[in-house]
């Protein structure tokens, strides 16, 4: 038995409101739900968790440099809905089952307002992890219009909150995006993309599955439950409904595309044969558009995004398939991970509402090319080991508490990290504050000690990954060569393999920007483009709205605004 596919309409997640305002800036309140939530006509409603109730959570839509505050409250019920493996580091049998901490992914904020793994809270704010620091955390927007989502962190069950439905849209706008005359309005539409598998039989039909041990056994058997290495669901979920279709005019779209997955990887192409034309990646728009050729696909892996302009204008009548052929997991696959070739369904009108004025500019942004030349190099590797019979992803060998903090650059500072990648897998690795960009990737040998002892010639990146990045496929066999500007914040920010089963597995670690007293991020940089300033986020002129004191004191209004 299973699901038809095309029989329920794309939801468009709600844009929320804020309640008010605390000291001028916009205030917003979100209570983390139980629910029930019809994810197919043909299901009884599922439970999900929701922000506000909601799977995909309400989508933020704000303004560059104009900040925002947001109070995330739990709501949840104190046993989790999935099978939590104990077993796992931050979910010991003394923590609480329910855990959460938000995390707004790719964004440029203070690490006190982060989601740090162990800054989760239970309901009520009863329990609070380590590193609970308060209820209120404050969003300064100082960065370039581009696709954020956000999603719950909670140490050691990360894959099981947001596989429950945690996680949402945040969007970043700004007048000079809106001069692009992009496709909006209705024509504007996000799209998270998830795998999820369901109870079709039984008792709990319609619920979500999501397995309690990995699917070979190995000797010694593992805790029940246990961690399992990746998960792939058999069903493509898009903003919350089961292969959903979308009815679309004849004319011009812009889609924020998000794999919002577990483990899953994407290669996307429509099944008329057409192009993409991507604008923007994970940081913003690329410098100009990108021609993605159907025979290429669209690649994402979890956690990436790809803002892509998709034009139905000479398929009138027609019936057009989202699909996808990335092998699980990327990029070898195995014959037991379910395929999911189709993702959702393109019913294209005969005529348009009204003429489409929307255009595809020829340039799109500034973006400053990091110079890798007399830079401090990070090499890292990534490696698997084998403990208590279950696979165990590592950065640098290390796991996530183990001390000292190994990657330490000094505020201000331009870094290149080198992802030398031993393992058998692609994994998307992320690191929060910043955006990067991606180098090159070159071939590596390595011997049978796991030692590298040769690397070929390097490979410029994709066209479509040549802007800036908060996340990048790390191949295997491969070192991938990334360059930051670390900053504009000091303190201690995850870095991490965004497969969630890797990421609450040790696939983890601890990066801290340095106080650097040679640099004053409230100046401008030589070469820096204004989008990407740092100074910008301590840019306290009135016209700009965002002001730098509160942007210090906030703690104080959040005090003030939790009773
Ligand atoms: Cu999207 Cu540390 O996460
Ligand atoms: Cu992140
Ligand atoms: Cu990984």
């Amino acid at each position: 038995m299973s699901l038809d596919k095309f029989v329920d309409a794309l939801p468009i997640p709600r844009v929320i409101k804020p309640k008010g305002k605390h000291n001028g800036v916009p205030y917003y309140e979100v209570a983390m739900k139980q629910v029930k939530q019809q994810l197919h006509s043909d299901l009884p409603p599922t439970t999900v968790w929701g922000y506000n109730g909601l799977y995909p959570g309400p989508t933020f839509e704000v303004r560059r440099n104009q900040p925002i505050m947001v109070k995330w409250e739990n709501h949840l019920p104190y046993e989790h809905l999935l099978p939590v493996d104990r077993t796992v580091h931050g979910a010991d049998p003394d923590q609480p089952s329910v855990r959460t901490v938000v995390h707004l992914h790719g964004g440029r904020v203070r690490p006190e307002n982060d989601g740090f793994p162990e800054a989760w809270f239970t309901k009520n704010f009863r329990n609070k992890g380590t590193k609970f620091l308060h209820e209120v955390y404050y969003y300064p927007n100082c960065q370039r219009p581009t696709t954020l989502w956000y999603h719950d962190h909670a140490i050691g069950i990360t894959r099981l909150n947001v596989y429950a439905g945690l996680a949402g849209f945040y969007l970043i706008r700004d007048e000079a995006e809106e001069r692009l005359n992009l496709p909006s309005g209705k024509y504007e539409i996000p799209l998270v993309i998830q795998d999820r598998s369901f109870y079709l039989s039984g008792e709990r039909r319609g619920e979500l599955f999501y397995p309690s041990l990995p699917n070979e056994l190995p000797p010694p058997p593992p805790p029940n439950p246990s961690v399992v290495p990746e998960f792939f669901g058999d069903t493509a979920i898009v903003n919350g409904k089961v292969w959903p279709f979308l009815e679309v005019e004849p004319r011009k779209y812009r889609f924020r595309i998000l794999n919002g997955s577990n483990s899953r990887f994407y290669r996307l192409r429509l099944s008329s044969g057409q192009n993409f034309v991507q604008i923007g990646t994970d940081g913003g728009f690329l410098e100009e558009p990108v021609i993605v050729k159907n025979q290429d696909g669209l690649l994402l892996a979890p956690a990436e995004r790809g803002d892509v302009i998709i034009d139905f204008s000479n398929f009138a009548g027609q019936n057009i398939i989202l699909t996808n052929d990335a092998p699980s997991p990327f990029p070898n696959g195995n014959p037991d991970a379910p395929l999911l070739p189709e993702i959702m369904q393109f019913r294209v009108k005969e005529n348009v509402s009204r003429p489409d004025r929307s255009e595809i500019p020829t340039t799109l942004s500034c973006l400053e090319r990091l110079d890798p030349n007399n830079v401090p190099v990070r090499p890292n590797k990534l490696v698997e080991r084998i403990e208590a019979g279950r696979l165990k992803l590592l950065l640098n060998d290390m796991e996530w508490n183990d001390l000292p903090i190994t990657e330490t650059p000094y505020n201000g500072t331009v870094e290149v990290w080198e992802l030398y990648n031993l393992t058998a897998d692609t994994h998307p690795i992320h690191l929060h504050l910043v955006q990067f960009q991606i180098l090159n990737r070159a071939p590596i040998t390595i011997d049978n000690n796991g030692i590298v002892i040769d690397v070929g010639d390097p490979v410029d990146p994709a066209p479509n990954e040549r802007g800036w990045k908060d996340t990048v496929r790390a191949n295997p066999n491969e070192v991938t060569r990334i360059i930051a500007r670390f900053g504009p914040f000091t303190g201690i920010y995850p870095w991490h393999c965004h497969i969630l089963e890797h990421e609450d597995h040790e696939m983890m670690r601890p990066y801290e920007v340095l106080d650097n007293p040679n640099f004053d991020p409230s100046q401008p940089i030589p070469g820096e483009c204004p989008d990407d300033a740092f100074s910008q986020c301590f840019d306290c002129h009135p016209s700009s709205n965002h002001d730098c004191r509160k942007n210090e004191d906030y703690e104080e209004s959040s005090d003030e605004s939790s009773d």
